[in-house]
């Protein structure tokens, strides 16, 4: 039976990693039934609104979503999708696994990382307000609740794929209250897993390790700010935005996304690298339980990277994305 999944193309570079996307998922024949919705500047122009209720509805409908990059201006104006979406939905949890990928050459080897990312506060909720013209003011809200669940999903996550550390991130020393909460709620639930290492580490010392070391790094959990920022730093350890997937997830719904923006310096040129995304539907893939297509798609992918003969600019190549899709395809049909 076909899976009925709801796809949002995205807005700049998005709609041309998705179609590549789709076009290695026809090529391994995998049966899916899209419900596609626009968002951001697209959805705001056609609808009045960047994030409309029916795209919503779809993804509580269908539980599962593949979503490309969507554009939040800068400033005023609209507010981001993303951090919408993940409100709406209580995607609480965002997911990264940073992992050298075949045949990519990269300052280090042996990265293999799980960024575990709180997704629903902190001050990347985006609370905030002029109090007189020239003081702003923005709210880190950080909840037990939220930094308990959080803490549960990484060390969860640890135990069921044979991981041995966890490493809470944050900036405690100075934010006593607020990253101390964080840091309390994660000792209490690292208590319930012995079999597990706990350590901390604060967040600017942990970036200095993870450029000199990050093959002592395993399971990274991380309130909302320090992790977007040290996953866009973790990605540049194994070869840029371009090649590191991700997922949001929640008790009712799974949103799958690449790292990376909409990438307005390359849209619409054929330019960009769709690995990122392509991996974010493969982990999707596993989600709905279709391992096999998602093994045969990550085993034609990694044997085209490996092969290195067709590859986008960002990787140091020339292909353009149709070809490097082109290359995907051929491999995944042989
Ligand atoms: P970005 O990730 O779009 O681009 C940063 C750099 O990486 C650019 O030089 C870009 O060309 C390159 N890059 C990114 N993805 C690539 C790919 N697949 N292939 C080749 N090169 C790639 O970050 P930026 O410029 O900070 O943000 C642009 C817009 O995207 C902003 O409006 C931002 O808010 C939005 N954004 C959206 C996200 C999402 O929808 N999940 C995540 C991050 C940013």
């Amino acid at each position: 039976m076909a899976h009925r999944i709801t796809l949002v193309p995205g807005d700049g570079i998005g709609p041309e990693v998705t179609e590549a996307v789709l076009r290695v998922f026809r090529a391994a024949a995998v049966d899916v039934d899209w419900e596609r919705h626009d968002a951001g500047v697209l959805a705001f122009k056609k609808h009045g609104q960047s994030l409309p209720a029916e795209l919503l509805e779809s993804v509580r409908r269908n539980k599962v979503a593949l979503k490309g990059p969507v554009t939040t201006p800068i400033g005023e104006g609209i507010t981001s999708v993303n951090v919408g979406l993940r409100k709406a939905l209580d995607l609480y949890a965002n997911l990264r696994p940073v992992r050298n990928l075949p045949g990519i050459s990269s300052r280090f080897e042996n990265v293999d990382l799980i960024i575990v990312r709180e997704n629903t506060e902190d001050l990347y909720a985006g609370l905030e307000h002029e109090i007189v013209p020239g003081i702003v003011e923005s709210l880190k809200i950080i909840t037990e609740r939220a930094s308990t669940r959080i803490a549960r999903f990484a060390f969860d996550y640890a135990r069921r794929y044979g991981r041995s550390r966890v490493t809470a991130i944050h900036k405690a020393n100075i934010m006593k209250l607020s990253d101390g909460l964080f840091l309390d709620s994660s000792r209490k639930v690292a208590r319930d897993f012995l079999d597990i290492t706990y350590d901390e580490r604060i967040v600017d010392a942990a970036c200095m390790h993870l450029v000199m070391r990050p093959d002592k790094m395993d399971v990274l959990l991380l309130p909302n700010l320090y992790g977007d920022i040290v996953s866009d730093l973790c990605a540049g350890l194994v070869g840029g935005l371009g090649v590191v997937p991700g997922a949001n997830l929640g008790e009712h719904a799974a949103v799958f996304e690449a790292v990376h923006g909409s990438a307005p310096d390359i849209a619409d040129k054929n330019l960009a690298n769709p690995t990122a995304l392509l991996l974010s539907a493969v982990l999707m893939l596993d989600h709905v339980g279709e391992r096999q297509k998602a093994d045969r798609i990550r085993a034609a992918l990694f044997a085209v990277l490996q092969e290195g003969r067709v590859r986008t600019r960002d990787l140091g190549g020339t292909a353009t994305t149709t070809e490097f899709t082109d290359a995907i395809c051929k491999e995944v049909e042989t």
